[in-house]
C-alpha cells in the first residue's frame, strides 16, 4: 500500500493528510485482518521545482530538502500514520536503482533522443502540449507555463497504447472506476511519447550513459515504489511487489494508470494491482491555495481538536469522483455529534455504572445480532473507508440505543449485569473495529475497559474478561460560540 510521494517544497497541507490518512486506514485494516502490510511513504525531492524553492531559500538544494523533510515526518507522526518505511528519493539506494532502471527500457528499444519543445508547468512538473493549454495556462491547476526547447530522452509511450488498452480490459479493478473513462478515452486518442530527461534541470538524477542529461522527475519519482522494496534483487521485493494498491489524488492518475505501468510492462516488471484516486478538497467551497490563504494545516487542526477527530472527518468525508469541502463548522458538528453524542457518550454512560457495578459482569449476548461485518468487510474490500465506517457507526448507535430501550440507570442485579455485559463486549468490539479510523481513542477505549486490543477475528461476543478503568471523556465537546 502507497501514498504519493510528496514534493518537499512546503509544509504538508489537509489533502496530503488526507490520502496519507485513508492509505493509514487500509494499512491498519489489513493489520486488524491478521495480514502482513509493508506501508509505504515519503518524499519527491529532485527536480525544478524543488531546485527553484531552494533557490528561493538561498539554500543548497540538499540541505533545503533537509531542513524540510522533518515537517512531513512530524506531520505523520501527530496523524499516527503507521507506515512501514519512508523513502526520499535523495536516497542513495533509490538513486543506484533508478540508474539501473532506465537501462532496462533502453535494452528495449524503448528510449531514444529526440528534441522538446514545447511547454512545461514547473508546480507540476508536467509536460504539457500546446493543445491541452487552458487560456494559456496549465490545463490542471491553472498556473503558467514556460516554453522551453531542449535536447532530450523520449520514452516509447505510444508503442505501450494497445498494450495498456488491453491491461485496463483484463483488469477491470486497476483503474478507479471513478475516472476510468476518463482514462481510457485519453488513451485512446493517442499516446504521445514522453520526454524523459532535462538538460537545464540538475537538481535530479543523472542519465545513466549520457553525463548532458537529468532525469525526469516523475520517472524519478514513479520508480520508488519499488526502489523502496529494494528493487532489484531483495527478498522485501519478492514478498511484497506487485503493490495492492496505490493511492493518491486525481490530478496524478495519469502518471499512475498510463505512465507508470508502461514503464514497468517496458522494463518487464508486474503491475501493481489498483489505482485508487479520490477527489480534491476545497475549504468552504473554495480551493485550497496559498494566495487564497485559506491552506488547512493538519497540525493545528489536530492541536486544536485531535488527531482523531481530523482522522475522523477525513474518512466521512471523502470519496472517489466527488470532491469534499473542508469547513471547521462542519468539523465541529462531526465531533460534537457523532464522536461526542454517539461514541463518547456510550463509553461515559456504560463505565460509570460499570465502575459502580460490585458483581460479576455475565450475560447473554442480546447485542451480537445488531453486529454484522460483513458488510464493513465488504467497504473495506472496495476502499471504501467512509462505507464501511457507517456499517460500524449502525453498532455504535445500536448499543446506545440498546441503554436507552434497557433505562439501564434503573437495572439492576442479573439484569444490570446482563446488559453491562452486553455494553462492554460491545465496546471491546467497537474498539477494534475504529481502530483503522481513531487510533488513540481505540486504545483509550481498550485501556478503560481494561482490555487487550484485539484483531478482526476477535469480534465477536465472548466472555467479558475486562476491569473497569474509567477516566476521561473520549472527545470533548466543543463550544461553537468559543471554539475548541
Ligand atoms: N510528487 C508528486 C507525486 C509523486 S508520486 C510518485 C506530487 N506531490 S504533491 O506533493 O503535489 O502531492 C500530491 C498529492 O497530494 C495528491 O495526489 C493528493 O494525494 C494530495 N493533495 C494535494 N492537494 C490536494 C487537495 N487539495 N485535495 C486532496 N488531495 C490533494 O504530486
Amino acid at each position: 500500500m502507497t501514498t504519493p510521494i510528496y514534493y518537499v517544497n512546503d509544509v504538508p497541507h489537509l489533502g496530503h493528510a488526507s490520502t496519507t490518512v485513508l492509505a493509514d486506514i487500509f494499512a491498519r485494516w489489513h493489520r486488524l485482518l491478521g495480514e502482513e502490510v509493508f506501508f509505504l511513504t515519503g518524499t519527491d525531492e529532485h527536480g525544478e521545482k524543488i531546485q527553484k524553492a531552494a533557490a528561493k531559500a538561498e539554500k543548497e538544494p540538499k540541505e533545503f530538502v533537509d531542513s524540510i523533510v522533518d515537517n512531513f515526518k512530524k506531520v505523520w507522526e501527530r496523524l499516527r500514520i503507521s507506515n512501514d518505511y519512508f523513502i526520499r528519493t535523495t536516497d542513495e539506494q533509490h538513486i543506484e536503482a533508478v540508474k539501473k532502471f532506465i537501462p532496462l527500457l533502453f535494452s528495449k528499444d524503448d528510449i531514444y533522443k529526440g528534441e522538446y519543445e514545447g511547454w512545461y508547468c514547473t508546480p507540476d512538473e508536467t509536460f504539457v502540449l500546446e493543445s491541452q493549454l487552458v487560456g494559456g495556462k496549465c490545463p490542471s491547476c491553472g498556473r503558467d507555463v514556460v516554453k522551453i526547447k531542449e535536447e532530450a530522452y523520449f520514452f516509447r509511450l505510444s508503442k505501450y497504447q494497445d498494450k495498456l488498452l488491453e491491461m485496463y480490459n483484463a483488469n477491470p479493478l486497476f483503474l478507479e472506476p471513478a475516472y476510468s473513462n476518463e482514462i481510457i478515452n485519453r488513451v485512446k486518442s493517442g499516446l504521445k511519447d514522453l520526454d524523459i530527461s532535462r538538460t537545464t534541470v540538475t537538481w535530479a538524477i543523472p542519465f545513466p550513459s549520457d553525463e548532458k542529461h537529468f532525469v525526469y522527475v516523475w520517472i524519478d519519482a514513479l520508480t520508488n515504489y519499488i526502489t523502496a522494496l529494494g528493487w532489484p534483487g531483495s527478498e522485501q521485493f519478492k514478498k511484497f511487489w506487485p503493490a495492492d494498491v496505490h493511492i493518491m489524488g486525481k490530478e496524478i492518475n495519469w502518471f499512475h494508470s498510463v505512465i507508470w505501468p508502461a514503464m514497468l510492462m517496458s522494463a518487464g516488471i508486474e503491475l501493481p494491482k489498483r489505482i485508487f484516486v479520490h477527489g480534491w478538497w476545497t475549504v468552504e467551497g473554495q480551493k485550497m491555495s496559498k494566495s487564497i490563504g485559506n491552506v488547512v494545516s493538519p497540525i493545528a487542526i489536530s492541536d486544536k481538536y485531535s488527531s482523531d477527530a481530523l482522522r475522523y472527518f477525513i474518512a466521512r468525508e471523502m470519496s472517489p469522483g466527488i470532491d469534499s469541502d473542508f469547513s471547521e463548522a462542519k468539523l465541529i458538528e462531526r465531533i460534537n455529534n457523532e464522536l461526542v453524542a454517539d461514541l463518547g457518550n456510550l463509553v461515559y454512560r456504560v463505565l460509570t455504572i460499570a465502575e459502580k457495578y460490585p458483581g460479576k459482569i455475565e450475560g447473554s449476548a442480546e447485542l451480537e445480532k445488531e453486529l454484522d461485518l460483513e458488510p464493513v468487510k465488504a467497504a473495506m474490500e472496495k476502499l471504501d473507508a467512509r462505507g464501511a465506517l457507517e456499517h460500524i457507526w449502525r453498532f455504535i448507535k445500536a448499543a446506545n440505543k440498546y441503554v436507552n430501550d434497557k433505562a439501564i440507570w434503573k437495572l439492576e442485579g442479573a439484569e444490570l449485569s446482563n446488559a453491562l455485559y452486553n455494553l462492554l463486549e460491545a465496546m471491546r468490539i467497537i474498539s477494534i473495529l475504529i481502530e483503522p479510523y481513531m487510533p488513540d481513542a481505540s486504545a483509550e477505549i481498550s485501556k478503560q475497559i481494561g482490555t487487550k486490543q484485539g484483531k478482526l477475528a476477535d469480534c465477536k461476543f465472548g466472555k467479558f474478561e475486562g476491569k473497569i478503568n474509567k477516566s476521561s471523556y473520549l472527545f470533548k465537546k466543543v463550544d461553537v460560540k468559543k471554539g475548541a
